[in-house]
């Protein structure tokens, strides 16, 4: 990547387009292109130059964003145009009513009003002020009149640029621009944070909104920016020279040139029933988007009729927000019981008087673990407030302690598994307590078949939850080696297993029989080992013997694989009943293609690939730690300099691209057969061989 050659004022300019541009790829247009890696080594470069010429910095370089020293507090400042609320409509009846007092003060007719739609973000609003084209200020709402400066934290957020990207026509930015916004947190990264500080003893938050307005409240902007913060623009307060006759729309393409995310969800309709409809929708789609909304915000589309309706109080007569139904409720905890996951964690369930979040009956919630139980200092009998959002596992998120009942019980966690009744145990600075019986504990063993069936690691077909519950209660199945024992006449004899259902079962089995290294490794279920990690595991060792005789410090060597991973990879084939269960596997027939990682040069040495659309015959991540196996780099996107595309199912824009430059492209039986062939070229004749156990020690 360093160029030799280059002065280093021109490697700077370079380096910071190119991190400025995978910003605005990934946060504005949502079509990530650079890796995380090649991010880090690109901040990484120009650091390095930055504090080697020190005549090269400047506060807009990416390598600013955590600047600053924490402070002892935050200053006021005033806002230049107050940052006012909207008026609620509670119902459709009310949206009725907001949208023809609209029409009748602008004397048109209702169904003629063209209104922006947008979602009404649920996190901290915030404003930006840009002079000359780069931040000058970031400020909280505040009372609306003035608000905290939060500067040095919002400069962390790389949702937000440090300055403006002159837009596409050539114009230049403007002199003066203040941005509104949200900053929200989506509900991964808010359940990653979680997640942390309940291992960590951190500060657990209730909601992404919390978490958001907490992060941003930070006083040192170094932990602003490990939390996954995003701006959203939704408003220009003010932009000189001032802009005509535009509309609100516009104005958000506009600031989308500029270099700011806006939502994707805007829409533009007319009237009534145009705004009605929207709402709707909006309900139906907020519990996919991945991110909290509370509400659709309905704007009038035309700035000229914004100014003419103006103000009201702190509202303004243009704008109103639809408020959906709240994603917290408050229901009685009526009882805790005690589940067991695949690695024997103990999970404590609440089960809740029944009760309707945000259209959803929700009767049980998870209390995650002993420490999350004291920190909510929750009894049975407690009035607590359960959320539930998108996809995630309702939480019980508080406790109303002013009701506790005079009759709360406190919740004892179990000493013994409530399964099988070995021990439990809490090794030093973990969180969670496991149960010791591993796969002698039916509820672990339960898990251990569900994963090793799943789509993603054996597929075994017909292989599904219920009929795994029967074949471990009924205790036939005590190792995934002995699924391949099972008899189709067998099978047959179990309740609702009809004589084809088993045979077909039967015959998945054979076929399953036959499978992949990455999906092996996956299959197995080694804790932190998903399927990228199987797959980068598989290409790296080539070998199930070599990877399981690896010290911790040979699969630190692998891709995306540190201490933690690295430990549970070695602990899991250090235990003899782990190596019997492989042995057993390959004993009963189950066997892949092993490849010779090889030193020298690799096929496919300095190329670059990328895979689009869907494979039938593996994953995408399998086909690219395979390609990587072979010495390719694989990119997220096609460019010139991509040697070739492999296209799934519904291939889309990235086909269409390839073959505009030109590109090669090949289809997965290409891919297959190229895959083979070159893979062949790895392993030395006299090593080929397939690993019925393949296991080439000694
Ligand atoms: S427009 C003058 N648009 O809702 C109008 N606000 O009560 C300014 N909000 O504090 C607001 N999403 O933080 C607008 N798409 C959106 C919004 C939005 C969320 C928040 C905003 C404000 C509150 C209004």
């Amino acid at each position: 990547m360093s160029q030799p050659y280059q002065r280093p004022e021109d490697e700077v300019v370079r380096l910071r387009a190119e991190l400025d541009d995978a910003n605005y790829r990934y946060y504005v247009l949502d079509e990530p292109q650079m890796a995380d890696v090649d991010y880090d080594r690109r901040l990484r470069r120009l650091q390095t130059l930055e504090a080697e010429y020190p005549e090269l910095q400047s506060a807009a370089s990416p390598t600013q964003r955590v600047g600053a020293p924490p402070s002892s507090g935050f200053t006021e400042r005033a806002h230049a145009v107050p940052m006012l609320s909207l008026d609620n409509a509670l119902d459709e009846q009310e949206l009725a009513v907001f949208v023809e007092r609209v029409a009748e003060r602008l004397e048109c007719s209702a169904e003629s009003l063209e209104f922006c739609c947008e979602p009404k973000l649920d996190g901290a609003a915030v404003s930006l002020v840009y002079e000359g084209g780069t931040l000058s200020a970031g400020v909280t709402r505040g009372d609306g009149r003035s608000g905290e400066d939060i500067t040095s934290n919002l400069r962390t957020l790389r949702s937000i640029p440090l300055s403006l990207v002159g837009d596409e026509s050539g114009r230049s930015h403007p002199d003066v621009l203040e941005v509104r916004g949200e900053v929200t947190m989506s509900h991964s990264g808010f359940e990653q944070l979680n997640e942390r500080a309940r291992e960590q003893g951190g500060k657990v938050f209730a909601n992404p909104r919390n978490a958001a307005a907490g992060s941003l409240r930070q006083l040192d902007p170094r932990i602003t920016s490990t939390r996954p913060l995003e701006f959203t623009a939704y408003q220009v307060a003010r932009i000189e020279p001032v802009v005509g006759d535009a509309t609100h729309h516009e104005l958000m393409l506009r600031l989308r040139d500029l270099g700011f995310r806006v939502s994707s969800q805007l829409e533009l309709v007319q009237g009534v029933s145009g705004v009605i409809d929207y709402c709707r929708r909006m309900g139906e789609r907020r519990n996919t988007l991945g991110y909290d909304i509370d509400g659709a915000v309905i704007k009038v589309n035309e700035l000229r009729l914004q100014r003419e309706l103006g103000f009201v109080a702190r509202a303004p007569r243009w704008a109103v927000a639809f408020k959906f139904p709240a994603q917290e409720q408050m229901t009685r905890l009526n009882d805790v019981e005690f589940q067991v996951g695949r690695t024997g964690a103990i999970t404590p369930v609440a089960r809740l008087e029944p009760v309707s979040v945000a259209g959803v009956t929700v009767s049980n919630a998870t209390l995650h673990n002993a420490d999350e139980i004291a920190r909510l200092d929750v009894m049975i009998g407690d009035t607590v407030a359960v959320r539930r959002a998108g996809d995630v596992i309702p939480q019980v998120v508080r406790v109303q302690r002013e009701q506790r009942p005079a009759d709360a019980q406190a919740i004892v966690f179990p000493e013994c598994c409530p399964v099988c009744d070995s021990d439990i145990e809490r090794l030093e600075g973990e969180v969670v307590a496991r149960c010791s019986g591993g796969l002698y504990c039916p509820a672990q063993r339960k898990e251990a078949l569900k994963h090793f069936a799943s789509r993603r690691a054996l597929d075994i077909d017909g292989l599904g939850e219920k009929l795994i519950e029967q074949l471990v209660d009924n205790d036939w199945v005590k190792t995934p080696a002995d699924l391949f024992d099972l008899s189709a006449e067998h099978l047959a004899t179990l309740p609702r297993m009809g004589e084809k259902s088993s045979e077909n079962l039967v015959a998945a089995l054979a076929q399953a029989r036959h499978t992949s290294l990455p999906r092996f490794i996956y299959a197995l279920g080694i804790r932190e080992v998903g399927e990228a990690t199987a797959a980068n595991l598989s290409a790296h060792f080539g070998t199930l013997a070599a990877l399981m005789s690896a010290d911790t410090q040979a699969l630190e060597a692998v891709d995306d694989v540190g201490p933690v991973v690295a430990a549970h990879v070695s602990t899991f084939f250090r235990q003899p009943h782990n190596r019997d269960t492989i042995q057993a596997l390959i004993d009963v027939g189950l066997s892949w293609e092993e490849s010779e990682v090889r030193r020298g040069p690799t096929p496919l040495d300095g190329q670059t690939w990328v895979l689009t659309g869907a494979m039938q015959s593996m994953t995408r991540d399998e086909g690219k730690a395979r390609l990587q196996a072979l010495g390719a780099k694989v990119a997220g996107s096609v460019s010139k300099k991509t040697h070739c595309l492999v296209a799934g199912d519904a291939a889309g824009s990235k086909l269409t691209k390839a073959e505009q430059l030109g590109v090669a492209v090949i289809d997965e039986q290409g891919f297959l057969e190229q895959l083979v062939e070159w893979e062949g070229e790895l392993v030395r004749p006299e090593q080929q061989n397939e690993a019925s156990g393949g296991r080439k020690d000694g």
